[in-house]
């Protein structure tokens, strides 16, 4: 009997652990979809699908001497700034600082530029998100 009841419990215990784990790793799929829907909507037209930037070099002033969007998917600067930096930008853009970005701060939610950020992240390599991780989390 008793090891019928810790068998259970064992079990119990295992499922919930497992759950538990799943739910997190669906929320953060969850993040990156809607991220992806965020940026569909508000990114896309200037960095690009998937973040790949428009511009054939990025480091190259267009015509009106202003720096094309920069790629967000680990080819550029992108995953050398801290979250909180990333959030600076997409809430303040660029136009500060000269630059061409809008400023989204009233334009999105809070979740919606978390979705962002988990999103830019999950377009990385692996070995990318690795430093990242490394350095930031
Ligand atoms: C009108 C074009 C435009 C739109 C729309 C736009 N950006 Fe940008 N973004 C830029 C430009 C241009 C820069 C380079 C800095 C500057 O000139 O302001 C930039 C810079 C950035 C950077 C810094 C990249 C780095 O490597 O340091 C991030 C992050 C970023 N944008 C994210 C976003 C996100 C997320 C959205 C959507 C919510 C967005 N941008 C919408 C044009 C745009």
């Amino acid at each position: 009997m008793k090891k019928t009841i810790f068998l259970i419990s064992m079990i119990v215990f295992l499922t919930g652990c497992n759950s538990a784990e799943k739910e997190k790793e669906n929320s953060l799929d969850l993040a990156v979809a809607s991220g992806e829907e965020v940026f569909n909507k508000n990114c896309v037209s200037c960095h690009g699908s998937e973040g790949r930037g428009l511009a054939d070099d990025w480091k190259v002033k267009d015509e009106n001497g202003n720096f094309p969007a920069p790629p967000l998917n680990g080819t550029a600067h992108t995953w050398h700034h801290s979250p909180a930096q990333l959030l600076y930008t997409i809430n303040n853009g660029g136009v500060d600082m000269g630059g061409q970005m809008p400023a989204f701060s009233e334009r999105l939610n809070e979740e919606q530029k978390q979705a962002l950020i988990d999103y830019i992240y999950s377009l990385w390599p692996s070995d990318i998100q690795t430093k990242y991780n490394q350095r930031f989390k």
